[in-house]
């Protein structure tokens, strides 16, 4: 395959992965975590805690140890390996939030990610978006 076919491709299969996601980018990074803690705030505290470090209503989102690669002992919704930040976009399109499941428009999922990873210490050199999070990896 020469460069050219390499990217053409490349490209082909973030743009199906985008349109499947239906996710847009972000207009810059830091716009993005600004957003997503406001939002996470309104749709995600009252079960991970203000800061991500969970509650009884739900495990957490930020810290050492949270977003394990395996599902956590007892996970009644999570079935799936967290490798990389898209795995746990996808987790969160679909089961979150856990009383409003899939309520959030895809570019307010995206903005929580964006924040969620920068909470994490985890840095993204592209704006967070389905391209970007396949390439974030969490556990190898
Ligand atoms: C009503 C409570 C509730 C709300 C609101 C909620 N969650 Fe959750 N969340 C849960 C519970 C309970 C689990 C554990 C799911 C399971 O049993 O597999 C969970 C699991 C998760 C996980 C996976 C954690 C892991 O280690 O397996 C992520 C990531 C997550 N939530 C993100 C979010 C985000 C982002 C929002 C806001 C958009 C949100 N949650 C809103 C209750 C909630």
């Amino acid at each position: 395959m020469n460069a050219t076919t390499k990217n053409v491709s490349r490209g082909l299969a973030a743009a199906a992965l985008a349109s499947a996601l239906t996710f847009p980018a972000q207009a810059s990074d830091a716009d993005a975590i600004a957003r997503g803690q406001t939002l996470y705030a309104a749709h995600c505290a009252d079960c991970h805690g203000a800061g991500g470090e969970g509650t009884k209503d739900g495990p957490a989102v930020v810290g050492k140890g949270a977003l394990p690669m395996n599902p956590p002992s007892g996970a009644r919704m999570r079935e799936s390996e967290f490798r990389t930040a898209l795995d746990v976009a996808q987790f969160v399109v679909k089961n979150m939030p856990g009383d409003d499941a899939g309520s959030l428009e895809a570019e307010e999922y995206w903005a929580i990610l964006a924040f969620a990873l920068h909470a994490n210490g985890v840095a993204s050199s592209a704006p967070v978006d389905a391209e970007s999070a396949a390439k974030i990896v969490l556990h190898e």
